[in-house]
């Protein structure tokens, strides 16, 4: 193949770009490979801030940041995982400062903490309401800086996979059409999450779940699919995202009679609960005929124009923008939505995968440190610490390891695979089934499930694969083909969609993310105290189950 690299990472947004920095201070080759520009990742989109337990604002330490993100997860993170998070974490944010991070600050110049949800501590290390914007700034410079090579608007669709381990990547090149081949000694999946399977979502465009369906093709597990994240402040009508900070700084969620409705809900923390706890308080407002137009109100009015001009500012230019709302006079309209997987490849605290030569980290891995429900702030953080650990693994196990040797009929092989798309000239356009998937999985897979649901959203997403088989890409062009790069996109949330369904089926409690009030509203820790893992079969889903590690924490009833 060629080129090759030692590492190649796929997806260049914090957890990509952390990931080549670190396997290029570790001495490794390393290239990245991203279908958008680096600083246009979805990592851009975090708004709110980063946790770590650095005591800016109050006496914290990681024990309490472990402890809060194992309840916030319902149990079911792994809590290994989750104490390497909260100890590295403060290392990790200062050296982020150190590269040039431009946190706001507390009057006498540290870095700024803002209350987050169901954190025990002010917590959360904010620029403003643009953090992750910020971190991917500073990101590509250190990218620059190292002159990592990024194989730009190139759409990964294969692994290649030799020998039994993870030889590098065939990728569609957008700018220039045609497929490319990379040769890598080992591969870090980065591509983020896979919002864009529901209709109401946080998530940009890009977020189509590509590097999960791309471990599930060549045989790696994914763990915990069913644990869909919904965040409660989705701006209505876009979804775009309101961040939790506009809490974190004493904002409230009123109902259509302008009641502070968590007070039934959520007693004690409030507009502060845990986003699960909270999305359905909504659902519940909203279903019970106590909300307007589909929608809850964000109000912020009280925090005045000079607090939201400060720290708010973004917010207030979404809704501006979006909704058409001036926050500093009127309250937010805004409904939950897709947000964040907590599911995805599994890997081990190092980002390995069973697969010799395959790493994951961020979004697109399930390591696990958010189980059944991410606490707001911890995402970043995921991406930073644990895209570094894989970064090293890889970097140290590529250049300790291994040669790349791949027969030229690879390349062969998925070129005739691609044609048979191409050449096709009749057939269903892949929108039509992308929107139909999108709006099924919001209707039947979202903040509440039901047994009757998930099975018909089963029969949906097979139907809508069987179109899939026929479906027809009009521009047979070289240059900007997003006709093909959709179509290749869906067939990715095609086969997502039904492991997760397979997962939310079995899973017969309800826990975090993964509601069931009508049939299983309880935890059931006797039975389900355990991931989901979710390989593809035949053409199918498969399920297996692996136990939650422990190490300090037994379950408690989870109050807020
Ligand atoms: O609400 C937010 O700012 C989102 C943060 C996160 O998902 O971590």
């Amino acid at each position: 193949m060629d080129p090759t690299h030692d590492v190649v990472v796929i997806g260049a947004g914090c957890a990509g770009m952390r990931a080549a920095i670190e396997a290029s201070d570790s001495g490794a080759d390393v290239a990245m490979v991203s279908k958008i520009h680096p600083v246009r990742s979805h990592s851009g989109a975090a708004e709110g801030g980063i946790n770590a337990a650095l005591g800016n604002a109050s006496e914290d330490d990681p024990v309490k940041h472990a402890y809060d993100t194992v309840k916030g997860s319902d149990y079911l993170g792994d809590q290994d995982a989750i104490e390497i998070l909260c100890n590295e974490a403060p290392g990790d944010v200062y050296e982020l400062e150190h590269w040039g991070a431009v946190f706001s600050r507390t009057p006498d110049g540290r870095i700024a903490q803002r209350p987050f949800g169901a954190a025990g501590e002010p917590r959360t290390a904010y620029a403003a309401d643009i953090t992750g914007h910020v971190l991917i700034h500073v990101l590509y410079e250190q990218v620059m800086k190292r002159d990592i090579l990024t194989y730009e608007e190139y759409f990964a669709w294969k692994l290649v996979i030799e020998d039994g381990r993870c030889q590098g990547v065939i990728a569609w090149d957008l700018l220039n059409g045609g497929l490319k081949s990379i040769g890598a000694k080992t591969v870090i999946l980065a591509t983020g999450g896979a919002g864009r399977l529901y209709t109401g979502t946080t998530n940009a465009y890009a977020c189509t779940g590509d590097g999960m369906a791309l471990a599930l093709r060549v045989g790696v597990p994914l763990k915990d699919m069913e644990m869909m994240q919904f965040h409660p402040t989705t701006l209505s009508p876009t979804g775009v995202l309101i961040t939790e900070g506009c809490r974190g700084e004493g904002a409230y969620l009123l109902n259509k009679d302008g009641e502070r409705f968590l007070v039934r809900y959520a007693p004690n923390a409030m507009e502060l609960a845990s986003r699960d706890v909270i999305s359905r308080a909504e659902q519940t407002e909203i279903d019970e005929g106590r909300g307007l137009d589909g929608n809850v109100l964000l109000d912020l009015r009280h925090l005045g124009a000079e607090r939201i001009l400060e720290r708010l500012h973004g917010t207030r230019e979404l809704s501006m923008t979006f909704a058409g709302v001036d926050p500093i006079y009127e309250p937010i309209p805004v409904r939950p939505g897709a947000h964040y997987h907590m599911g995805g490849v599994d890997t081990d605290v190092w980002g390995q995968t069973g697969l010799e030569g395959l790493y994951a980290a961020g979004e697109v891995a399930c390591v696990s440190v958010h189980g059944a429900n991410r606490l707001g702030g911890n995402a970043l953080m995921e991406t930073i610490t644990y895209g570094k650990r894989a970064g090293r693994h890889a970097a140290e196990w590529a250049l300790a390891n291994t040669t790349i040797d791949v027969p030229a009929s690879v390349e062969a092989d998925a070129e005739r695979e691609l044609k048979v798309l191409l050449d096709r000239s009749d057939g269903e356009r892949p929108w039509r089934i992308r929107d139909e998937l999108a709006r099924t999985m919001h209707e039947n897979f979202g903040v509440f499930r039901r047994e009757d649901q998930m099975l018909e959203q089963g029969d949906v997403v097979r139907g809508l694969r069987e179109r899939y088989e026929r479906v027809v890409v009009e521009d047979k062009g070289d240059v900007f083909n997003t006709d093909l790069t959709q179509a290749l996109e869906l067939g990715f949330l095609l086969e997502l969609a039904e492991c997760m369904v397979v997962c939310g089926l079995a899973r017969k409690e309800s826990r975090g993310a993964h509601a069931r009030p009508y049939d299983y509203p309880e935890r059931d820790d006797e039975s389900f105290l355990r991931h989901t893992l979710v390989s593809w079969e035949d053409g199918a889903p498969t399920l297996d189950w692996r136990p939650v590690t422990m190490t300090k924490w037994q379950p408690e009833e989870r109050k807020y």
